[in-house]
């Protein structure tokens, strides 16, 4: 979370967020009117935001890392009338997150893919798997398994393997920045795909990414 964000927080009269992720910041929402929804209630969420700022309400919406990346804030623009005030505050997305406890793996180019089937054709999803693989990009997963979708990742690892060697180094990053984090730093050949669930983003080096003191980098090029 960024300051900006915990100050907007702090301001806003009203939140409205995902149910998982108020919990996370229940200690910052004492005396504040709390409306939290479920999974798949983006839309819902984002109506009811607006309405209530629209009633003349302090409201903040919230999403994880970055409500710009896969978030609400895309929603609430799409859903809002043109003379409300919106601010969005970045976050730290967990690409950024990841990459910082795995070590330097965007240090150069690099493609975030959802493996989420749920607003996208799994047909788009492999095409920009097998594009983005066939180009050589560091690769971040996210949404890379769930219990209603698990062979996604086998899938997309499958892909990855006819451009990439399975010796790319890999990584993965479970509840980043949150209590119970966990990583690890592998191979695409060896990647446990049975121990990653949704709350895990997964980075897929490209052929010059290395281990260094046990942490994955991806060389930018400079001569050291
Ligand atoms: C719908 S996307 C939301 C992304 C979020 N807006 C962001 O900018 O990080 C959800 C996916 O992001 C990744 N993710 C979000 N938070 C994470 C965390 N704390 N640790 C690891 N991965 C995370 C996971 O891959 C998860 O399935």
């Amino acid at each position: 979370m960024t300051v900006e964000a915990l100050e907007a927080l702090q301001q806003a009269e009203v939140i409205v967020g995902y149910s998982t992720y108020v919990k996370l910041v229940e200690p910052l929402l004492t005396g504040k009117k709390v409306i939290s929804s479920g999974m798949k209630k983006e839309v819902d969420r984002a109506r009811q935001a607006l309405e209530l700022a629209a009633s003349g309400k302090h409201v903040a919406v919230i999403s994880s890392g970055d409500p710009g990346v896969y978030g609400m804030a895309g929603p609430i623009l799409e859903a809002a009338p043109d003379d409300l005030e919106i601010v969005i505050i970045p976050g730290v997305t967990a690409a950024s997150a990841a990459a910082a406890v795995l070590g330097a793996p965007l240090m150069h180019d690099f493609a975030v893919i959802s493996l989420s089937d749920l607003l996208t054709p799994w047909q788009t999803i492999v095409r920009r798997l097998e594009a983005a693989t066939a180009a050589d990009f560091v690769i971040v997963i996210y949404n890379p398994r769930s219990r209603g979708r698990s062979e996604h990742l086998e899938q997309a690892r499958q892909i990855m393997l006819q451009h990439k060697s399975a010796d790319t180094v890999a990584g993965t990053v479970r509840n980043c920045g949150r209590r119970g984090q966990e990583h690890s730093v592998t191979t695409l050949g060896a990647l446990a795909v049975d121990d990653v669930d949704m709350f895990t983003t997964v980075v897929v080096g490209n052929s010059r990414t290395t281990v260094l003191h046990g942490r994955m980098v991806t060389p930018r090029g400079y001569m050291l």
